[in-house]
């Protein structure tokens, strides 16, 4: 037996009931038992039966340094006392009225409180359904039908929106070009056919795997505005992640559309739309003659989600939960740095506020700004070859306790501490001296 499969046999060794719902679970969902594309993974992610602040536990009794966070929408960590609470509360008094009720109102008002654009709000039960409706304003107010993207941009898996890699889709009035390419830019919206830009906030992959460079994001608004396209920028990930007024207001930009989720819900599923009145218009029962939109959904801003998100954005609007977090991502970063050059792996940690991104593979330069990627082809930073790899590390990393997203992304709360991340970085090492012995580095 090679060393490869020990380690493998270890895992599942101790994790003899999650190996068991595995099986079952392989029965009834497609995906190789998981629910979400994220997590499969082989042999199985573990099943998690209670989780607290930062921490999670699984059915076999191991415990997990939790860096997935609900894939980012729990800044605020698991349990946080005043989103149990407020929940707690209004389950006491119904879940889905199915009317008007003034939750609806004062989370609504804690979201443009934080967010100067936010002319208008509509909540969704998620991002993608966010997304899917700014793709229908943004048509109706134009009087175009095509969508402009950036490449490896995610906005969720709608038709439209989904990435071009998959089958089934029909993407006839999508064109995807390479971010950071302003002629390109310039090329396809002169050609006044399109209803909409979409941009990933930060860059490609959960805020910025891929960046976008900060002076090309400048130019957007006067270029868009200048063709008569309308852009939609999708902080589902970043807002009130990266800041209360999300990354458009670190970067210092105004679109015409945001699109919000995860953590506006408090960890309940939710997504808005936020934007300027005008484009809003034809919600207006009978507002806008031959333009009416119609906005169905069941959960649309359901009191139990309203009830978590009003008291999540009560505890994000200092800034301070956000600030914190990007500390603890700051000192991940340049500790696992050091952790890398000390072990002679070829890679760097690198990412800006509360996510930190993994690359392994040759290096052009090394800043003493380890926010920046560390190579100059950005395309290299989400090679697909890198995933044998990062799944074989994050086998290693739930082995010693630590639970990140896809092996290379680890998301942050304002709750993890030092002795959190001294105790990661501890699992980091180990794991990765493990991988050097496996040769797990040699390409
Ligand atoms: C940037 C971005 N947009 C949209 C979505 C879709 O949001 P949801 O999963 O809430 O539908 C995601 C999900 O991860 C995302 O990362």
């Amino acid at each position: 037996m090679n060393q490869k499969d020990a380690a493998k046999d270890k895992y599942v060794a101790q994790r003899r009931l999650s190996s068991q719902w595995h099986e079952r679970a392989k029965t009834v969902f497609p995906s190789e038992g998981a629910t979400h594309f994220a997590r499969i993974f082989n042999p199985f992610r573990p099943y998690i039966t209670h989780a607290s602040g930062i921490n999670k536990w699984d059915l076999d009794g191991n415990k997990y340094i939790d860096y997935v966070l609900g894939h980012g929408a729990l800044l605020l960590g698991h349990n946080h006392k005043d989103i149990v609470e407020a929940v707690q509360e209004q389950v006491a008094r119904g879940v889905l009225y199915g009317e008007n009720h003034t939750p609806e109102v004062e989370w609504a008002e804690l979201i443009q409180e934080m967010m100067p654009g936010a002319e208008k709000i509509m909540f969704f039960p998620c991002g993608n359904e966010a997304n899917m409706m700014a793709v229908r304003l943004a048509r109706v107010h134009t009087g175009r039908s095509k969508i402009l993207r950036f490449e490896k941009h995610y906005h969720g898996w709608s038709d439209e929106l989904a990435s071009p890699a998959e089958t089934g889709v029909n993407q006839d009035q999508v064109t995807i070009i390479p971010q950071n390419d302003l002629g390109r830019l310039e090329e396809e919206l002169s050609s006044k056919q399109y209803a909409v830009l979409f941009t990933e906030a930060g860059g490609a992959f959960l805020g910025g795997r891929t960046p976008l460079e900060p002076d090309f994001v400048k130019l957007i608004p006067t270029i868009t505005r200048k063709y008569g396209t309308l852009w939609t920028l999708d902080e589902v990930v970043t807002g009130l992640r990266f800041a209360p007024g999300g990354w458009q207001s670190i970067v210092g930009i105004k679109p015409d559309l945001t699109t919000l989720g995860k953590c506006i819900g408090g960890g309940l599923s939710a997504g808005a739309l936020v934007g300027r009145t005008e484009i809003f218009e034809p919600l207006k029962p009978g507002g806008v003659s031959g333009r009416q939109v119609m906005h169905g959904g069941t959960w649309n801003a359901n009191p139990l989600t309203a009830a978590a998100g009003i008291a999540a954005c009560k505890l994000l609007k200092s800034g301070e939960p956000q600030i914190k977090a990007a500390e603890s991502a700051s000192y991940f970063r340049q500790e696992g740095n050091k952790l890398l050059k000390e072990k002679g792996i070829s890679g760097a940690f690198y990412g800006k506020s509360s996510i930190v991104y993994l690359y392994l593979g040759p290096v052009d330069y090394f800043t003493s700004d380890d926010t920046l990627p560390p190579v100059k082809d950005l395309d290299k930073l989400a090679d697909p070859a890198m995933m044998p790899v990062f799944n074989r590390l994050l086998l290693h990393l739930l082995q010693r306790g630590v639970s990140n997203l896809i092996g290379s992304i680890y998301i942050f709360s304002y709750l993890h501490t030092k002795k959190d991340l001294d105790h990661t970085l501890c699992a980091l090492s180990d794991a990765l001296q493990n991988m050097l012995a496996e040769g797990a580095f040699k390409s």
